[in-house]
């Protein structure tokens, strides 16, 4: 018997492939995970130091089955028991996207089950919900390696973008800091754990801006200077005192703009999220910064906070239960606003 959204126990099969993994997870419309599949590709992209799109296709083609089959053997379930799939529409890389998309319209047709198209930041928002209510009204600190943005949500799925950066994403200028440093793909770990190594710090530039955008072109740049000079000069680059510099200049930044934003719009919950929130030094430092002026500060754990399809079918729950299914002309859109998608742009 077929159960519907009202049902908590309904089950959503949910995916992802917007970039470098294949994902796949069950959840329930109520919003426990009932699994959690992530095939990473960073080994295949990590020799030519980033993502390469048409690599990346290719391996979603190769794993996609594989990694929904495991999803629904690791919740103890079978394709019959699924009662809708979710996802993951855009933004991305098209041809990634792609994939996912044939995946889950195959399979909602097969099985006659409705098929949603989840925004893939709205997933990395309500990744959060895995982990209890999504109180509202919040602030989404949107942190990942293609997107940094304030995102005030007064209500389920509207979404109003307040402020975002102006050029790198904060992940984007990890992994172009590490690179310079001669660390592997994706930088943000390696980042984190030289800083933490570090026994003193290079101080570097912080992007103020007016208002509530960011830029991180700046410090990353700074970044380049100082190893450029040091090279040039024959000295050993202190790679810990300059990853230290960095990563306390984007943590002030991004604490201080968001909590500011967080008081002038009266918000008294941030949910901070997407893969550079894994990051135990930001996850501390808004921590501190919020309980200082009373706003509550959530971080979905690690594993919920890089991509996965978990979040994506939490997000995909919600969509279900306000009604809002596609149908088989639904298509990729690899540039996708959020405020669009929540109906408000
Ligand atoms: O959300 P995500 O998994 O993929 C995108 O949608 O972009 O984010 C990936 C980004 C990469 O830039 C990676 O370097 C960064 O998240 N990242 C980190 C950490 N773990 C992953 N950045 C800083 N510290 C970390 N511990
Ligand atoms: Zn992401």
């Amino acid at each position: 018997m077929r159960k519907h959204a009202d049902d908590e126990d309904a089950l959503v099969l949910a995916i992802e492939t917007s970039c470098d993994e294949t994902a796949a997870a069950v959840v329930t419309a109520g919003g426990a995970m009932r699994s959690n599949v992530v095939w990473s590709q960073i080994a295949v992209h990590e020799r030519f130091g980033g993502v390469v799109p048409e690599i990346a296709s290719r391996m979603h083609v190769e794993h996609i089955t594989i990694v929904m089959d495991e999803a629904m053997r690791a919740a103890g379930v079978t394709q019959e028991d699924i009662d809708a799939v979710a996802v993951t529409q855009g933004p991305g890389l098209v041809g990634a996207l792609f994939v996912g998309i044939m995946a889950a319209k195959s399979f909602a047709y097969a099985r006659d089950v409705p098929l949603i198209g989840v925004h893939h930041i709205a997933g990395h928002i309500y990744a959060q919900a895995l982990c209890g209510v999504l109180a509202f009204p919040l602030l989404a600190v949107v942190v990942s390696g293609g997107h940094t943005e304030l995102i005030v949500m007064r209500e389920p799925l509207m979404f109003q973008t307040i402020g975002r950066s102006r050029d790198d994403a904060v992940g984007e200028a990890y992994d172009k800091v590490a690179r310079a440093l001669r660390l592997p793909y994706p930088g943000g770990p390696h980042i984190e754990k030289r800083a933490a190594e570090a026994d003193t710090e290079i101080v570097l530039p912080r992007a103020w801006l007016d208002g509530d955008d960011f830029s991180f072109s700046g410090v990353k740049s700074a970044v380049m200077a100082h190893i450029h000079r040091a090279r040039m000069r024959g000295d050993v680059v202190d790679a810990p005192a300059l990853a230290r510099g960095f990563q306390q200049s984007v943590i002030d930044v991004l604490c201080t703009k968001a909590i500011r934003a967080a008081c002038a719009h009266g918000i008294p919950h941030i949910v901070l999220c997407g893969g550079v929130a894994a990051n135990g030094a930001l996850r501390e430092a808004l921590q501190r910064a919020g309980d200082a002026v009373g706003v509550t500060v959530a971080v979905p754990p690690m594993a919920l906070c890089t991509d996965n399809a978990a979040m994506i079918g939490a997000c995909g729950a919600a969509m279900w239960r306000a009604g809002r299914i596609a149908d088989m002309h639904m298509e990729a859109k690899s540039l996708w606003s959020i405020d669009a998608f929540g109906g408000a742009g």
